[in-house]
């Protein structure tokens, strides 16, 4: 690469550069795939040193990177922690600009040429016009011999309109192929792998429709609670900080038509059609919960109402899924961390003596244990035709090795910086997913309507049980109902 990257990060004395991008950073440089150029330079109101930025950084890269310095897979740290230096400066000020413009320039390979810039905006989202109208006044969004980017953290937005309004404000200053909209789950292989899934081989999308399809299943399930972020977290809900964004992705990789090709844009009109066809929840199609133990947390309102816990059963009106419906959970305390998908089919039409003791069902873990299990019915060994359900598994890290997927911010670090915008969110995109779940977020703004409490380590209210059962169905996790008995009997 002829000329220098630099990352500028807004927001860098935060958590998400600690936790995610410094260690990202270091385990892609580690493998030498980002350019030994690149430069990172970090812009945050708080008062620190390069040296005190850098020591953020490192104790950030021993606690959470995937390589870590000193292994024997990298013994970098001295070239990689001299790439990182620190703009001190508020956000709203023009002075902060116009230094990061001298930083910007003295980066460049001579004083004819320019960087290219990726501009990571790891801020609130009240804080993002500010520096997207700052940067269009210091005339830091364009550059004619280099490209410039700018990566948004969710949220986009805190609904259609307010992410609508950021879309337009956006477009007034990039143009969308500069823009790229984050959800960290598209950067997991394993929801990569939906689509490798579906569309590689010829044996599930004959079946991937309401004529074989039961109903699906999607669990993002965590058992942390709001605990340091609670106070951004009360303002937020599961709704938003989870539900429109990786939620409804699972749901459009899932769900989608076969994409025209692989291409951001085939990739992107499929998902947004399919978010598009989702039909409005009922009342009686949403739950909403509250961990017995979240208003004890330091920053909620005692009073809150903010659901930390939710259940959908959704409809997508296209003529493959007509009539089946999808339940989508989740929540925070509950008993297991897992994300997983699962297909249930519709039951055998046996011949006479033969049956099926339970639905054939397709399951993606996403995560943790990633792999893929097929329940089908065997015979028993012996006389007789006795059937049982058994797993078909694959499971990821028995094939490719435990350490083998890097972290979803080194994938979509690397596509930002190679300007490949496929697993991120376009603009029409965002807002649909949004449209979907703003029905739920009118429910909850009524005062009548439940938020009901659940203990902490339990799945959720009886409710969110009840929903499925009203349906003849149950919800299907790794954590099986004798399981989670202990923690959850009354
Ligand atoms: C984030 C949410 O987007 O995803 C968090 O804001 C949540 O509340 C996190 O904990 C879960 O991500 P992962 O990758 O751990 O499943």
């Amino acid at each position: 690469m002829a000329q220098p990257t630099v990352v500028v990060i807004f927001g860098a004395s935060g958590d998400l550069t600690q936790r995610k991008l410094g260690p990202a950073l270091h385990s892609l440089s580690c493998e030498g795939q980002l350019p030994a150029s690149t430069k990172i330079i970090g812009v945050a109101r708080t008062a620190l040193s390069d040296e005190s930025f850098r020591a953020r950084i490192e104790e950030g890269v021993e606690a959470y990177a995937r390589l870590k310095p000193g292994s024997n897979l990298c013994s970098l740290w001295s070239t990689f922690e001299e790439r990182f230096s620190y703009l001190a400066g508020a956000l709203e000020d023009p002075q902060t600009y116009s230094r990061l413009r001298q930083r910007l320039t003295a980066l460049a390979s001579s004083p004819s040429e320019e960087a290219n810039v990726l501009f990571y905006f790891a801020i609130p989202p009240q804080a993002v016009e500010t520096v997207v109208r700052q940067l269009a006044e210091a005339g830091l969004h364009h550059a004619s011999r280099a490209w410039r980017r700018a990566v948004f953290e969710k949220p986009f937005g805190v609904d259609r309109t307010t992410a609508s309004q950021l879309n337009e404000l956006v477009r007034e200053v990039f143009r969308e192929p500069q823009v790229y909209r984050i959800d960290h789950y598209l950067g997991k292989e394993t929801v990569q792998n939906i689509l490798v899934m579906r569309f590689s081989n010829t044996v599930f999308e004959p079946l991937w429709n309401r004529d074989h399809v039961d109903h699906i299943q999607i669990t993002l399930a965590e058992t942390v609670g709001a605990e340091h972020r609670a106070s951004y977290y009360d303002q937020t809900g599961v709704v938003r900080d989870i539900v429109q964004n990786h939620g409804m992705q699972l749901l459009a990789l899932t769900m989608m038509e076969r994409p025209e090709g692989f291409d951001a844009a085939s990739l992107r009109d499929a998902k947004r059609n399919v978010l598009e066809a989702i039909k409005e929840p009922t009342r009686e199609d949403v739950v909403l919960g509250q961990y017995e133990s979240y208003r004890d947390e330091a920053g909620v309102d005692p009073d809150s109402r903010t659901p930390t816990f939710v259940a959908l059963r959704l409809r997508v009106d296209t003529w493959r899924w007509r009539g089946v419906p999808v339940y989508l959970r989740s929540g925070k305390r509950l008993p297991a961390k897992t994300t997983e998908i699962t297909v249930q089919f519709k039951t055998c039409d046996c011949p006479p003596l033969l049956s099926q003791s339970e639905p054939n069902r397709l399951m993606l873990r996403l995560q943790p244990n990633e792999g893929i299990g097929l329940q089908i019915e065997t015979k028993l060994p012996g006389a007789g035709l006795v059937t049982k359900p058994t797993d078909l598994v694959f499971d990821y890290a028995d094939h490719f090795g435990a350490a083998a997927a890097p972290d979803a911010y080194e994938r979509l670090l690397l596509d930002a910086i190679a300007g490949d915008p496929s697993l991120f969110i376009r603009d029409d995109e965002i807002e649909a997913s949004w449209s979907a779940v703003e029905p739920v977020l009118r429910l909850h703004e009524e005062s009548s309507f439940p938020v009901s409490r659940y203990k902490d380590g339990c799945w959720g209210p009886e409710t969110s049980d009840e929903m499925l059962e009203a349906d003849g169905r149950l919800w299907l996790a790794e954590c099986s109902p004798s399981e989670r008995g202990s923690q959850c009997v009354e």
